[in-house]
């Protein structure tokens, strides 16, 4: 059927024709959360998605201006991160990074020096913050080794830290310096008051795995606050 769409039955790489017409996707999505009443958005660079598969050597293998080199390869990220940060103010765009999980099958050879240049780039565009996934997605935080602390130096704002946090591990990582804000993914399904349960020093209830992704409500909408449990 032909109708004005390029055939996209088989894979292919984007041609660079077609990269600016993202960029512009990403641009105009964030004016739309922001006319929406949104406070800010999130450029997702993270977990296998569009902008990491560019990013990472296991996936681009591209040999144009957007493939090879780590500029050419975080030049996407970047471009869309700069569009977004111009559309709706840098102090209102963060970005979600996750430099060695393998999330839906994603990695590189080398992710230090590929990361330490991307946070130095989102440095000078000055985003209000970079979201760092630590470890693998979900996973052990140890999956391959990697110092999350360069992120952190080479980042002038807010370093927001995510992947298995509990309580404790976020106090440490706020004393010691190594993240200002953390967020917490699972621990809040379980518990939908999480931040009163952790001002109380509350026990956390415990999440049911088997009812995540997509078998219904069940397990998302239906967990008890400390006060409906008491
Ligand atoms: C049920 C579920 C769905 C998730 N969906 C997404 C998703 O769509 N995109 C994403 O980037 N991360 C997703 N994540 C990962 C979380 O954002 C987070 O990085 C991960 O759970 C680690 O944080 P935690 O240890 O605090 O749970 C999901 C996690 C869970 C448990």
């Amino acid at each position: 059927m032909n109708n004005g769409f390029a055939d996209v039955s088989e894979p292919r790489a984007l041609t660079l024709e077609e990269i600016p017409v993202i960029v512009n996707d990403f641009r105009q999505a964030a004016a739309n959360a922001m006319a929406a009443g949104f406070d800010g958005v999130e450029v997702h660079g993270a977990n296998g998605y569009l902008l990491e598969q560019f990013a990472k050597d296991g996936s681009n293998v591209r040999t144009d201006a957007y493939g090879g080199s780590i500029e050419h390869r975080a030049r996407l990220l970047l471009e869309v991160t700069a569009a977004v940060a111009k559309e709706i103010g840098a102090d209102r765009t963060g970005v979600r990074l996750s430099p060695v999980s393998p999330a839906n099958g994603i990695s590189d050879s080398d992710p230090q020096p590929l990361y330490d240049y991307i946070v130095e780039q989102l440095s000078a565009l000055n985003v209000v913050y970079i979201h760092v996934i630590e470890g693998a997605t979900g996973g052990p935080r140890d999956v391959a080794p990697f110092d999350f602390a360069s992120l952190r130096r080479r980042f002038r704002n807010t370093y927001l830290a995510n992947n298995g946090y509990d309580l404790a591990r976020a106090q440490t990582a706020l004393k010691d310096g190594s993240a200002d804000l953390f967020a917490f993914g699972r621990p809040f399904i379980a518990n939908p008051d999480l931040v009163e349960r952790f001002k109380a020093g509350a026990p956390l209830a415990a999440l049911d795995p088997n009812t995540l992704y997509g078998k219904g409500a069940k397990g998302y909408s239906d967990y008890p606050t400390m006060a409906e449990t008491a």
